[in-house]
């Protein structure tokens, strides 16, 4: 939550910090601003609102600076305003500060810095990091942020600069991303390497406690005692079109139709002579035969995707499989032994809950394995083991691509499992691993269709609410549907098991309200069906996700979405596409902004 950006060297900084706080934007969206080194001088510009309204005001400045630091906002402490919008400064104005992250003994040191003479201007936590720093402050940028840094508990990435030592930026982390890189015309520092990666594709990220000093020339890195660090360089492999929408009117329109390519590259090189391979596990066979309780850990959308995993691990390896919310499994005290296989499932490799439910886990004295769309995310940093989703960056909050690649790396693990545990033949895992590359070009036929879709949305756009149901698979993709719906259109949508709806649900059905039911072909199909039709004597209005070539349905719904037949095993894969084009759809005709949602960011870096 919130994006930082950082530019040092001989370029006017202005319109880089802007560029880079646009790329950014994903992150929060409340306020933006930068702070700008204009002859010795720092020019600070704020402003409530997106980063266009900034960018407007910025427009006005003519800022000659080369050297500068930049912010977008998800507010934590203090409403979105102009005064809290970062950067924060020091009482002389000469230190600047921006922050993501959550500063947790900001109260005590606020009252401390009060007592000697510190004033404020924000009812941020940010600032004071730009005090603590300013009392520091002895002619050594690098120091003075150290020890301040010290001082603090949470979680931060912190940029700051300081109007007497032009042409330097001073970095550094705990829990919250810092990336840097360096081209010839200067050095960057971002939350993410979306904001610089048209300037290099080698960066570095940056270590918990480790910090850097960006000059135009170079950047030096260090320890946290401020011993010099030699930094390792990660290379970026996707494209800036990641970055751009790609002729698409929003990111999430984009990102909807790359799955199919994200499905083929998350499989590509599994399938090795016949045998699955996942060496980034690594855990011997004989280390996961030991395996005999698999929890599956995460977060919103992530954590859907544990749902439709804990079938298939269950269903295929025959081990036990809880899903459970990182929220909550790190307050609790789930059973843990050394054969325990904890299973990170995040988007962002940032998500603070997830993050700290590994870590316990790991205390615990589980194997932790990440399943990541960002590569040196702390996620994949912080696991035994990582599979990277290969869904490139995914800029629309809500998440879709990425759901996809998820679901598709947890059936990979799946089915390792149930390779090791003996209770899958190679003939079937081939077979599998067929059927399961075949529903991208099922992914493709989906998208090339659209019109029962968008029929189904202008039938749904003016309800007050929605149901969605499933039984089995159905239920978890139906879960999935419901957030999406919610998430982007702010109509409200709840998800039910189908069999649950007698035990309370069916009491809110009346004329017209949407049921969205997932009826695909399963061994459960026809109690779908039941549900559907008690749904419907009761006036809801039914749109059914169905098979192609299910003539029946048609008896039982006012909409069909017609998807390819797929074995229910893969039934998510495919049955959640036209639920996530149904979510959009009514989201757009309902006005919405369906990339950049109200209250939301797509990084969830706080608890
Ligand atoms: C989904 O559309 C949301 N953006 C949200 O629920 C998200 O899945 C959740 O915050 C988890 O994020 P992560 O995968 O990056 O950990």
């Amino acid at each position: 939550m919130c994006g930082i950006v950082g530019y040092t060297g001989s370029a006017p900084v202005a319109p880089l910090l802007i560029e880079g706080l646009k790329r950014l934007e994903y992150r929060g969206y409340d306020s933006a601003g930068i702070a700008v080194q204009e002859g010795d001088q720092l020019q600070v510009v704020h402003r409530k609102g997106k980063v266009a309204t900034l960018a407007h005001t910025v427009d006005h400045f003519d800022f000659k600076g080369t050297c500068g630091i930049g912010h977008t906002r998800w507010a934590t402490h203090g409403k979105p305003s102009e005064a809290n919008a970062h950067p924060h400064t020091s009482c002389d104005g000469r230190i600047a500060v921006v922050h993501n992250g959550i500063i947790e003994n900001f109260a005590d040191l606020r009252e401390e810095l009060q007592s000697e003479g510190h004033t404020f201007s924000s009812e941020t936590d940010t600032e004071v990091v730009a005090h603590l720093v300013e009392r520091a402050y002895n002619g050594n940028l690098v120091e003075a942020l150290r020890e301040a840094a010290a001082q603090l508990v949470g979680a931060y990435g912190l940029a700051v600069t300081c109007a007497n030592e032009p042409g330097v930026i001073a970095v550094t982390r705990k829990d919250s991303p810092i990336i840097v890189g360096k081209s010839e015309n200067g050095a960057y520092v971002a939350s993410d390497v979306i904001a610089m990666i048209d300037a290099t594709r080698d960066v570095v990220v940056l270590g918990d406690g480790e910090m850097a000093k960006l000059t135009a020339d170079a950047v030096e890195y260090f320890d946290a005692e401020g011993n010099p660090l030699s930094p390792k360089i990660t290379h970026i492999d996707w494209d800036l079109d990641a970055a751009e929408k790609g002729g698409y009117s929003d990111f999430m329109m984009k990102e909807i139709h790359e799955q199919p390519r994200v499905i083929r590259d998350t499989l590509a090189g599994r399938l090795v002579d016949g045998a699955l391979k996942i060496d980034e596990l690594d855990m011997s066979a004989e280390e996961l035969n030991l395996v005999d309780r698999v929890y599956v850990i995460a977060c919103g959308t992530s954590y859907h995707a544990g749902l439709i995993a804990k079938n298939l691990i269950e269903g295929w390896a025959r081990i036990p499989c809880e899903v459970e919310t990182a929220s909550e499994f790190r307050y609790r005290n789930p059973i843990i032994t050394p054969t325990t296989l904890c299973v990170a499932v995040s988007q962002s490799g940032e998500t603070a809950d997830t993050l700290a439910a590994i870590r316990d886990a790991k205390v615990k004295g589980a194997q932790v394995f990440g399943i990541t769309n960002v590569v040196g995310s702390p996620v994949a940093r912080e696991s035994d083991g990582v599979i990277y989703t290969k869904a490139n960056k995914e800029i629309a909050v809500a998440s879709t691509k990425s759901f996809l690649g998820q679901v598709v790396s947890l059936t990979l693990l799946a089915m390792l499992l149930a390779q090791v545990k003996g209770r899958m033949r190679m003939n079937q895992i081939r077979m599998l691993f067929r059927e399961l590359a075949d529903t991208a070009g099922q992914v493709e036929a989906i998208l090339a269709d659209t019109y029962s879709v968008d029929k189904a949305a202008e039938a749904c756009v003016n309800a007050h609410s929605a149901l969605f149901i499933g039984r089995g698979m159905g239920s978890a993709i139906s879960k999935e549907g419901a957030l999406k719906l919610k998430e982007i259109s702010y109509l409200h949508a709840e998800s039910y098991p189908a069999g649950e709806m007698k035990h309370g649900p069916i009491a809110l059905l009346d004329e017209g309200f949407p049921v969205i039911a997932i009826a695909t072909q399963s061994p459960i199909y026809d109690k779908v069906v039941s549900n559907l039709q008690e749904a419907r004597a009761r006036g809801a209005l039914i749109v059914a996700v169905a098979t192609e070539g299910d003539e029946e349905i048609q008896q039982h719904a006012d909409h069909v979405i017609y998807i390819p037949k797929v074995r229910d095993a893969f039934s998510p894969i495919t049955a959640t596409v036209p639920l996530q084009l149904l979510a959009r759809r009514i989201a757009i005709l309902r006005g919405c902004d369906v990339d950049q949602p109200r209250n939301l960011a797509k990084s969830v870096t706080v608890e």
